[in-house]
């Protein structure tokens, strides 16, 4: 999809099919009256004959207009004036999004700027519809048979995002370019995460993140292999890839745009399939396990996207990537392994494996000397139970940190919810045999997992955020969604610009 965004005198614009925002009870926008007034009126009896009120989300696609260079017009839906909020205008987008996929449309322009939306401004309501389109258009391609016979995925070809006045062009072409960034990073998250366990592998993850290096000037990639994490005394993570014939990487990527400043680093769970090990699955739906390195793609989309946005920061992208298999040489129940750190850990059940990768890149990152930690793992089934998949699990120890995320997520429409993580919690993961155990009891089990984590982030700010809920969709949307992208571009985002001389 090509995206742009122009100014045009409404009466000169030609179009296969131009985007018309309409308020309940059948009020149209400024920009969408003024082609109605182009009409003779036609958009307002049409609404009324076709019983469209404008709800948030209505759609009424007209597909002859009168007018010759105008071939269609799709109308939507942005609900009350004074209830348009973030979600709302949302909402009619995901819906003018699919009319328009199926709508034989080739260039489309979207009018929908002029919606007034609380709190928002014209940079966000360009980023959603682009990032909205992105959505709705991705398909997944890499393992369909290259012979078979696909249905035509869609006409469209290019949606121009038309200004409300003319300086506003200028002002828009960041975010443009920033939306375009991620929306790409977005679909790399999407594309790996989506991969089967059998075409994406830890080496495979590794391939992938060199690739990246590759095409970045300011990105590195450091990849450490089985023996490199053995001399650092990853004790913890190298005992969940033991039980699996594919070898263990611990993925680095580093991305310098910020000078001399402390980096953050993001650490992505990176399991590319986990059968639970020797305390293993039940079969219902345990393909959908090879989304388990979502996290690992959430942190791959997001540096590309960084480095993209050439955004002025220091980032680093750890990926822990292993499997959790049942072999001969896999972890038992009851075994006890020493992690980098130092600490002992019981390991009761072998399921609980994330967090036994996730503690030894957490005390890796230390030499990073980081300003903020993120790890981004779809660590625990409670948190689905907990939170569904509207929002993802958050847990930290600097509470600036996590209302920092808080706020992206409020922005971008990719919300977490905090949990606690208070000491009292940490009784439950008590072990006779070791210094800790990796789980907790069924009791809590989203906090339980946050509160081993924070044994081994103590020396730094640091957020833990449970995607078990938000990295994919089951059913039949079933996919990677590639949350938490947003959220954390969002984040770095706020974070470069903060720190930019003004
Ligand atoms: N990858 C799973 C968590 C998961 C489960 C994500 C379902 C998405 C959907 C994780 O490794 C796991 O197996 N966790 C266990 C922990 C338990 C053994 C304490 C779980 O949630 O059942
Ligand atoms: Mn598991
Ligand atoms: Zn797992």
């Amino acid at each position: 999809m090509d995206y742009s965004v122009k100014y045009a005198v409404l009466d000169t614009l030609s179009s296969d099919c131009l985007v018309l925002g309409v308020y309940h009870k059948r009020k149209l926008t400024p920009m969408a009256e003024q082609v109605d007034g182009m009409m003779d009126g036609l958009l307002g009896r049409l609404l009324k004959r076709d019983d469209m009120e404008g709800k948030a989300g209505d759609v009424l696609l007209v597909s002859y207009t009168g007018l010759e260079p105008v071939a269609r017009i799709l109308l939507v839906g942005l609900g009350k004036k004074d209830d348009l909020d973030a979600r709302a205008y949302r909402k009619a987008l995901l819906a003018a999004a699919k009319v328009l996929k199926t709508s034989g449309a080739r260039e489309v322009h979207s009018l929908l700027l002029d919606g007034v939306v609380a709190d928002r401004d014209a940079a966000w309501k360009l980023r959603q519809q682009i990032e909205v389109m992105e959505g709705v258009l991705y398909r997944y391609t890499a393992t369909k048979g290259k012979g078979s016979e696909e249905e035509k995925h869609t006409a469209l070809k290019s949606l121009c995002v038309l200004a409300e006045y003319e300086d506003q062009v200028e002002s828009l072409q960041v975010p443009l370019r920033q939306a375009e960034a991620m929306a790409s990073g977005m679909r790399l998250t999407r594309d790996l995460a989506n991969l089967p366990g059998n075409h994406c592998t830890p080496s495979i993850l590794a391939e992938h993140a060199e690739k990246l290096a590759k095409q970045h000037k300011k990105l590195k990639a450091d990849i450490l292999d089985e023996k490199d994490m053995s001399a650092l005394g990853m004790g913890s993570l190298l005992s969940v890839s033991r039980g699996s014939r594919e070898p263990a990487k611990l993925i680095v990527l580093e991305y310098d745009g910020g000078g001399k400043e402390a980096p953050i680093v993001l650490i992505g769970k990176g399991l590319t399939f986990d059968a639970g090990g020797i305390s293993l699955k039940p079969a219902a739906a345990m393909d959908e396990m090879k989304y388990d390195m979502s996290g690992g793609a959430a942190v791959l989309g997001v540096m590309q996207a960084v480095a993209e946005m050439r955004l002025q920061l220091n980032l680093v992208g750890i990926v822990a990537a292993s499997e959790n298999l049942p072999d001969g040489q896999a972890n038992k129940p009851g075994d006890v392994v020493t992690s980098m750190a130092g600490i002992t850990i019981e390991i009761l059940n072998t399921d609980a494996e994330g967090r036994l990768l996730l503690c030894d890149a957490l005390t890796y990152a230390k030499r990073f000397e980081p300003r903020a930690v993120i790890d981004i793992a779809t660590l625990t089934g409670a948190c689905v139970v907990s939170l569904g998949r509207k929002a993802s699990g958050m847990m930290g120890n600097n509470d600036r940190l996590c209302e920092q995320l808080q706020a992206a997520g409020e922005e971008a429409l990719d919300r977490v919810w905090r949990m606690p993580i208070w000491d009292e919690y940490q009784d439950q993961l008590k072990s006779n045999f070791a210094d800790v155990a990796n789980i907790g009891g069924p009791e809590a089990g989203s906090i339980t997992a946050a509160c081993f984590l924070s044994r081994f982030a103590k020396d730094y700010p640091w957020a833990h955020l449970d995607i078990a809920g938000t990295a994919w969709n089951t059913g039949a949307d079933k996919g990677a969604t590639a949350r938490p992208v947003p959220l954390l571009m969002q984040y770095l985002l706020t974070e470069a610009e903060a720190r930019q001389p003004s």
